[in-house]
């Protein structure tokens, strides 16, 4: 049986032990081990308090456990040990040092919470208004003119307030290396601040159960120098260029179809339910961030929104391929 047993050990330790391990990276793009901003910082210096305190304890708890039991253990012949009934002294203690541990615990979360959340945003703070729809997110820069979806663009260094609002159901604003989980909560607004560190792409992802493609609603932020981002503002307030091809085909299919009810492309359809398409072609993903953005993935998409993502609020058009080839290269062209 004991042969059986290690044997079975030994099979799986290539298995377990990579797992095992593969839980201890730090650096890896949804870690929350790692601190990019300011925000994420702070919450991590929270749970370094945490950890610290709750190391201590245990080491206290684990050294007076040891003692007592080798202390006063049973011993053969012995009498049975005086018996008490209540304590007023050892009562009044363990009831503080727990109100304290909170206490410790309670006063830097709340410093923190109040801190990233304030109303009043630093000088100088962008402003992005973050609307978290099913299955998808929509980034406003009330400020820059600029819409759009799922790639929230940030400049490095430059302090942000992000104003979380909700048209339908609660979602959760989270990206692992920035900052979060916030609530976006219909009817109300909740505010990040948060200052990122560095040039880089930082992946998100909701984070409270909102729905069937609730795995599906993903994001990116895309942090850039101050010079890189100011061009990025500059495309994305352009207008997009003339479609040429195949895709002026698409274009024309655009207005004739539903499209333009749902979505808006600057100067072409003013729809609000969908995600802004002005610059789709720009976006390295589809369908927050579902599948890489390439006329392939695109035709897929337009074709059977469904398959791609279940329970998404896009209908089947009925194209025929060519249809939604030339959509999609319409699309792509919106760089
Ligand atoms: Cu939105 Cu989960």
């Amino acid at each position: 049986m004991n042969d059986r047993a290690s044997a079975v050990r030994r099979r799986l330790l290539p298995v377990i032990l990579p797992a095992a391990l593969g839980g201890c990276a730090f650096d890896l793009p949804h870690s929350t081990a790692v601190g990019r901003s300011d925000f994420a910082r702070a919450i991590l210096d929270v749970y370094g308090i945490i950890v610290w305190a709750s190391l201590g304890i245990f080491l206290v708890v684990a050294v007076v456990l040891t003692w007592v039991l080798a202390r006063y253990r049973a011993r053969p012949g012995a009498p049975a040990p005086a018996q008490t009934r209540g304590h007023t002294l050892l009562e009044v203690a363990w009831t503080i040092a727990p109100a304290l541990v909170l206490l410790v615990i309670a006063v830097p979360t709340i410093q923190v919470t109040f801190r990233t959340q304030g109303a009043a945003a630093p000088p100088g703070a962008l402003e992005v208004v973050v609307r978290a729809w099913q299955w998808w997110w929509e980034f406003r820069y009330p400020e820059l003119g600029v819409v759009t979806a799922n790639e929230l663009h940030l400049p490095a260094g430059r302090p942000v307030v992000l104003r979380l609002e909700g048209p339908d159901v609660i979602h959760s604003f989270w990206i692992p290396q920035l900052g979060g989980k916030r609530d976006v909560v219909p009817g109300r607004v909740n505010r990040i601040t948060l200052t990122p560190d560095a040039p880089g792409e930082y992946p998100g992802q909701c984070a409270e159960f909102c729905g069937a493609s609730h795995a599906n609603m993903r994001m990116k932020v895309v942090v850039q120098t101050p010079e890189d981002f100011e061009r990025w503002v500059a495309a994305q307030r352009a207008a997009p260029p003339e479609p040429e091809g195949p895709a002026a085909e698409g274009r024309a299919l655009y207005g004739r179809l539903a499209c333009v009810g749902c979505h808006t492309v600057r100067g072409v359809s003013a729809g609000v339910l969908g995600p802004d398409l002005t610059h789709v072609g720009s976006r390295s993903t589809i369908g927050a961030g579902v599948l890489p953005n390439t006329p392939e993935n695109l035709t897929a998409w337009l074709l059977d929104p469904a398959a791609v993502k279940p329970g998404v609020k896009m209908p089947a058009l009925g194209l025929s391929e060519d249809e939604a080839r030339a959509l999609a290269a319409y699309l792509l062209s919106l760089k």
